[in-house]
């Protein structure tokens, strides 16, 4: 469906754009021309936008020529999907974004399918080999990387980091159609963003597309909802002994070895109550970069895993847990986001947080405990034959997440990030513990080791 031939691009009617600030005046020459309770929703909006002092706008794209077909809206305000009150409600002010709703809605938007263009790489890396390769469970959305799809696009993704550090339009689509969600994808957090400076892209995104809860699409790197899905497809046995043929205690691969993150003090009280085998970087080096058979294999003869996360930010659970503690079946200690996260995310019982523990030496004693103790150590994995009773939050992960929240969104809704680095680092920056941070950070005077001394 991508293929083919490409529609010329319409541009924009000045009625389609979503008004920041809407006059009486403006206000009055609608509701001559539109009916009553239309009236009412945009005033209404203009309530929530006239509360957005520093807004930058970013229509610079748009042009006023030619008219773009478009549906009948009366039809939309019975859509199941458009819940009219709940964006109104006045009550409730989203500080970081705007939402409004717009009165006419191009028919390309209500067809079944949704086309979705990649218009940045990730991290450098082309994504767009095989299209159906991104959501093949949702198969009403078209992924693909051609920029020439602009025209036809539902969604325009840009991943942070190859985006520029500052705004520039010569980086953007040159035209912008005002039902497109432009979407800014990030799966760092925002200690490891801080380059791009995000103020000078106020006004440019409609959705967030993060591991954090807020955003619009869920992106995190592993969920519950996951996890069961994949276990589902295996075989389950209640007394199965997961400590079985595990000779070892505690295992930790890692490679940013820059000794001001908050995890290597307290690694390095923890060392020196147990035996906690250290690989990567910044201990011995077994396994090649990105070989992660390699560190699978290593990490499965281990009854526990260091899942500590470099930097303590909200929500911010990596592969560090998913990935190298669960899925190896290896009980993760976890260090980073508050427990209550944890809580949320990760499977009921099946992880150890470190702020349980009044210091690494109650934790190290804690963790002797389950070596010895077979029972308790199982109970960490109860939770693969005991699932929630209530409903584990969905994920399809993170591209099907995308194509459904395009096909549940209300067409007329238009929401625009005016404080995408407030809503990014919190009001206060109290979205992250903050870090002690040195320009050359990656020198190794900065550099801390863990040696056979240390065990
Ligand atoms: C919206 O609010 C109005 C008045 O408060 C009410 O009559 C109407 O049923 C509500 N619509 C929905 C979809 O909740
Ligand atoms: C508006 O939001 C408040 C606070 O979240 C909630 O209590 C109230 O029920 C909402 N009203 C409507 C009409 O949705
Ligand atoms: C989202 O995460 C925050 C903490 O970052 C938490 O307080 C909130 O309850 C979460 N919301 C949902 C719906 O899970
Ligand atoms: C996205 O934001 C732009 C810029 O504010 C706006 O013109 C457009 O209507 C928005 N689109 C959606 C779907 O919210």
């Amino acid at each position: 469906m991508a293929g083919g031939t490409i529609p010329p691009i319409p541009t924009v009617p000045a009625s389609e754009r979503c008004p920041l600030r809407i006059t009486f005046q403006q206000g009055f020459q609608l509701f001559i021309a539109v009916n009553l309770v239309f009236l009412l929703l945009v005033l209404l909006c203009s309530l929530f936008l006239e509360t957005q002092v520093e807004t930058v706008r970013r229509d610079d794209y748009q042009n006023n020529d030619v008219q773009i077909p478009t549906v009948d809206i009366d039809s939309l305000y019975a859509d199941p999907r458009c819940d009219f009150n709940r964006t109104f409600n006045i009550s409730v002010k989203p500080k970081f974004y705007s939402v409004c709703h717009s009165r006419s809605v191009p028919r390309t938007s209500v067809r079944d399918y949704k086309v979705i263009v990649i218009w940045t790489r990730w991290w450098g890396v082309r994504l767009w080999g095989v299209q159906d390769h991104y959501c093949p469970s949702m198969p009403e959305c078209v992924f693909t990387g051609e920029r020439e799809q602009i025209g036809n696009a539902d969604a325009v993704v840009f991943h942070y980091h190859d985006t520029p550090k500052v705004y520039s339009k010569l980086a953007m689509p040159p035209t912008r159609l005002p039902h497109q969600h432009w979407v800014w994808f990030a799966m760092e957090c925002p200690i490891v963003t801080r380059l791009r400076d995000l103020v000078s892209y106020s006004g440019v995104f409609n959705w967030t597309m993060t591991y954090r809860n807020d955003s619009d699409v869920l992106t995190a790197y592993g969920s519950a909802s996951l996890t069961y899905k994949m276990l589902k497809e295996m075989k389950k046995d209640p007394h199965k002994d997961y400590a079985l043929g595990k000779k070892q205690l505690a295992v930790w691969f890692v490679s940013n070895c820059y000794k001001y993150l908050p995890r290597f003090a307290y690694a390095q009280e923890l060392v020196k109550h147990i035996r906690v085998d250290v690989f990567g970087q910044c201990g011995e080096v077994v396994c090649s970069k990105k070989d992660f058979e390699c560190s699978n294999n290593i990490i499965k003869q281990y009854k526990f895993y260091l899942s500590f996360e470099s930097y303590k930010c909200r929500e911010y659970i990596t592969e560090k847990f998913w990935r190298n503690a669960i899925q190896n079946k290896v009980v993760p200690v976890v260090f980073g986001a508050p427990k209550t996260d944890y809580e949320r995310y990760a499977p009921p019982g099946s992880f150890i947080h470190v702020d349980d523990f009044e210091s690494p030496e109650v934790l190290a004693d804690y963790l002797m405990i389950l070596d010895k103790d077979k029972e308790k150590y199982n109970q960490y994995f109860r939770w693969r034959t005991h699932p929630p009773k209530s409903a584990v939050p969905e994920d399809y992960g993170r591209w099907c997440n995308l194509c459904q929240r395009l096909h549940q969104v209300c067409p007329t809704e238009r929401k625009v990030y005016t404080d995408l680095d407030g809503w990014w680092k919190g009001k206060d920056n109290d979205v992250c513990e903050p870090v002690v941070l040195k320009d050359n950070s990656k020198d190794p005077m900065y550099a801390i080791y863990f040696d056979e001394n240390n065990k």
